[in-house]
């Protein structure tokens, strides 16, 4: 055989062998309720993911009992198969007005470095949603019982809706929809996630609630919603070189019900070849709240001059954009995602 054809055809199966070798393909199926490793329906809305010592820990609301929601921790090594591992916060056990004149939504956790504590931060909230408080959980082990530490309004704002965002230099906010969800408020943690101590007002009047923010290069994304209850709406997207003002004017992104779903946060997959960002969406009353269910989507980026959309962001391709998939795969050592 020719000596540069041989080199060829060997280069090209090395190079097949190698990278299928390497590559380890996760699937994620939207729009089915997904199942923990006993069988049982995994409830776990409005809560967020944390990555920790190669484990993916997965809080959030159980929807099990709509309007009683205890905090479910679901762990797992694959973000495929979840293994239940406590209820961590539950009514009428974790605090007495919990389950009577309490309700959480939106438990969100965190590791704090200074107190190698896990900490949930949650919405804190009466039946009627008058109460407006958020309140602040913590926990030496990650599947243990956490304890109370603290409830009410943050900077005596009335916060609803909420969400944590940790920016890449580890600095960590609580921020909510505050004063009858008219504004956003971006409220900073002390270094010991206990309490917060500052507040900037975000998109003042614009009555956004579920933001979800992400910090990537030199700029920060937010994804909020409007209030539409449990019904969902057009997603809009606002970016900032700077977390406390600047922010762009809001434009769509996603459908027009941002594929019935309504953010919950968005996910930094930083691989060896790449980072893929995933939207992590909830569909509520999918028929009924307990089915509600967990949507997870590759963002997506958009050259403006051509329209090219491409799976990671570079300089050629900075537009966010949220396409819908009924699945697609990611690997996750790598940080990169195919259809
Ligand atoms: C939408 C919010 O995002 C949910 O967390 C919940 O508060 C519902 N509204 C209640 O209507």
């Amino acid at each position: 055989m020719d000596k540069i054809l041989f080199i060829t055809l060997f280069t090209i199966v090395f190079s097949l062998f190698s990278s299928s070798a390497s590559a380890q393909w996760t699937t994620i199926v939207n729009g089915t309720k997904w199942t923990d490793t006993d069988g049982n329906p995994v409830y776990a809305n409005g809560g967020n993911f944390l990555h920790k010592d190669g484990v993916w820990y997965l809080v959030g609301e159980d929807r099990s009992k709509p309007w009683m929601p205890d905090v479910n921790l679901y762990s797992s090594t694959d973000f495929v198969h979840w293994t239940f591992e406590k209820k961590i916060i539950r009514n009428r056990v974790s605090h007495p007005d919990l389950g009577r004149r309490r309700m959480i939504e939106r438990p969100k956790l965190l590791f704090c470095e200074e107190t190698q504590k896990y900490v949930v931060w949650c919405h804190w909230e009466a039946r009627d949603y008058s109460a407006s408080e958020a309140a602040m959980f913590e926990c030496d082990s990650v599947n243990g019982d956490y304890q109370y530490v603290w409830s009410g309004r943050p900077m005596d704002t009335k916060s609803r809706d909420c969400n944590v965002f940790v920016d890449n230099d580890g600095t960590t906010y609580f921020i909510s929809t505050t004063d009858e969800n008219t504004n956003l408020g971006l409220f900073m943690l002390m270094t010991d996630y206990r309490h917060v101590f500052t507040k900037t007002v975000l998109c003042e009047g614009m009555r956004r609630e579920a933001p979800a923010i992400v910090h990537i290069d030199d700029t920060y994304y937010m994804i909020s919603s409007a209030c539409t209850g449990w019904d969902p709406n057009q997603a809009k997207l606002t970016t900032s070189h700077n977390l406390h003002f600047g922010w762009t004017p809001l434009r769509n992104i996603g459908d027009r019900i941002a594929y019935d779903t309504q953010a919950s946060s968005i996910l930094t997959i930083n691989g060896t070849e790449g980072t893929t960002y995933l939207y992590v969406g909830d569909r509520w009353m999918d028929p009924s709240l307990a089915e509600s269910k967990i949507i997870i989507l590759p963002i997506e980026w958009r050259n403006p001059e051509t329209g090219d959309v491409a799976h990671q962001k570079d300089e050629n391709h900075p537009e966010m954009v949220l396409n819908y998939r009924d699945s697609f795969d990611i690997d996750f050592e790598r940080g990169v995602w195919r259809e």
